[in-house]
């Protein structure tokens, strides 16, 4: 080869130059559209309807050039795209601000210890309300000793999907144990709450129906609604006259529709009213789905959830949804329904079943242990609510605004202004207490909030001496200028 042959290929495989060849651009045969609009490559045979988006073994020749080149056009490429241009650039005005101010940027804090009430970061100690792990469980001996049994007798990953990797009895057993719980005829658990919202809902529902959520669903539903290509429509926030208006426009229009709730939301504090709603989505032959994420191991005498708190019939809902990430102190997901419907979905549910590991071991044997403890000490639950009584008490009586909220274990706290709640949550830090700011898009804008996390573990000393903080450092944002962080 000669030289300059030599350094154009260099330059062709390091991607500089790559797009112009003497000038012209040339167009690799994967971009060329076809007719209707799609890349014109055809599938290979062997992996049509297999699931597989990429080959699957070793490429039969060599990629050329134009294909491995990694500068593409504006509009074309990854830097420009919009949600990742807004996030680099809004991430770097919050660095700078912090960097600016000496204050510490309390995103991503680096953690060395478990996320318990109180949290080792920073080479120091502090006081933590940003876990949702309502009932320390997540670092009780118990389960951490069970997950480490699982870890030993099976391993650290199910490596492969449920269905063709063998049961291990640990599935199942959790498996009895929620659907018993629930009182319907079976359970399954998954890998990730988000996976199975997103997956169910993709799974269940398609073109022709319809999700009606309420206006605060998390993002998962969100995003199961635009897997299965169902039509979303929203109603006012736990309102049943907004509901039952939202069913006599739009009911027969489709064909399933399925009303999706959740029993203690996660932004607002505020608590579903499953009951009242579930009674409206049957009176329109509508199926019901509840997210239990933050309600299970928190509401019901017994931490048993919604269900529990308002004595409902496991059959009023068609599919309790929950995670093993909070309350139980674990992680992954679960839903209770129907025995075929989860039958269906065990053997056929992408994301949450099919084409996806099964949950690591364990994980599965820390939620089982979770339970056990949750049943042997429902005290827990009981300290729990009292420290947010206490906690919500002590806010009031300093005249914070909690906005919605209801008095629970998540209790926003509204300081209006990105800026503003972004200063509260960096000198709270500095001061030796952790809580997370929230702005938009996750909460309207102007609605901007610090979010505590209650837990039984806290004591009522470092909950009276929160809210002291908090009311002082509130006090000084106020007098700060709301700028917008650039992004
Ligand atoms: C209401 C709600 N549903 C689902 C999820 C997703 O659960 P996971 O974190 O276990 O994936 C969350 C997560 O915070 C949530 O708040």
């Amino acid at each position: 080869m000669s030289e300059s042959a030599r350094d154009l290929a260099r330059k062709l495989l390091s991607g500089n130059g790559g797009g112009s060849v003497g000038g012209r651009t040339p167009t690799p045969a994967a971009s060329v559209p076809s007719a209707g609009g799609q890349p014109s490559t055809p599938r290979p045979a062997s992996t049509a309807g297999s699931g597989h988006t990429g080959a699957a073994g070793p490429r039969s020749s060599t990629p050329t050039a134009a294909a491995i080149r990694t500068v593409r056009g504006p509009g074309r490429q990854f830097a420009d795209h919009p949600d990742v241009a807004a996030t680099v650039q809004k991430q770097a005005a919050i660095a700078a601000i912090s960097a600016q101010s000496g204050l510490v940027n309390p995103l991503f804090l680096p953690r060395t210890s478990p996320n318990d009430t109180v949290i080792r970061a920073l080479d120091t100690e502090l006081v933590n309300f940003s876990a949702y792990n309502y009932l320390g469980l997540s670092s009780h001996p118990r389960v951490v000793q069970a997950a480490k049994d699982a870890l030993d007798q099976y391993g650290a990953s199910a490596s492969a999907s449920r269905i063709v990797a063998g049961e291990i009895p640990l599935y199942g057993e959790l498996e009895q144990r929620l659907a018993g719980i629930y009182d319907v005829g079976d359970a399954m658990v998954t890998t990730s709450g988000y996976l199975t919202n997103a997956g169910v809902i993709g799974f269940l529902l398609r073109e022709g129906d319809v999700a009606i959520c309420d206006s605060l669903i998390h993002g998962s539903v969100v995003s199961g609604t635009q897997w299965a290509g169902c039509r979303r429509i929203n109603f006012r926030h736990n309102d049943p006259e907004s509901l039952r208006s939202v069913l006599r426009m739009s009911r027969n229009g489709f064909d399933r529709a399925l009303v999706v709730l959740e029993g203690h939301y996660s932004m607002d504090g505020t608590v579903g009213r499953v009951d009242e709603l579930a009674a409206i989505a049957r009176e329109f032959d509508c199926a019901v789905m509840v997210d239990e994420a933050h309600s299970f191991g928190v509401f019901g005498d017994h931490g048993h959830g919604i269900r529990e708190h308002y004595g409902m019939a496991g059959a009023e809902v068609d599919i309790w949804m929950g995670t093993l990430s909070k309350a139980l102190g674990s992680c992954g997901g679960f839903i209770a329904a129907d025995a075929d419907l989860i039958a269906a979905m065990k053997a056929s549910a992408p994301g949450v079943a099919m084409l996806t590991g099964g949950p690591a071991p364990s994980t599965i044997g820390a939620a089982l242990a979770g339970l056990d403890v949750l049943e042997a000490e429902p005290e827990r639950v009981r300290r729990l609510w009292h420290n947010a009584r206490l906690f919500n008490a002590a806010l009031h009586e300093r005249g914070l605004n909690v906005g919605e909220s209801q008095g629970t274990p998540i209790v926003p706290v509204i300081v209006p202004g990105e800026i503003r709640a972004g200063f509260v949550s960096a000198t709270l830090l500095q001061r030796g207490m952790y809580a997370g700011a929230i702005s938009a898009p996750a909460v309207p804008v102007g609605k901007e909030r610090l979010r505590f996390f209650i837990t039984s573990e806290h004591t009522e000393q470092q909950l009276i001496s929160a809210a002291d903080l908090l009311a002082e450092t509130i006090g000084l944002a106020e007098n700060l200028p709301e700028l917008a962080v650039a992004g």
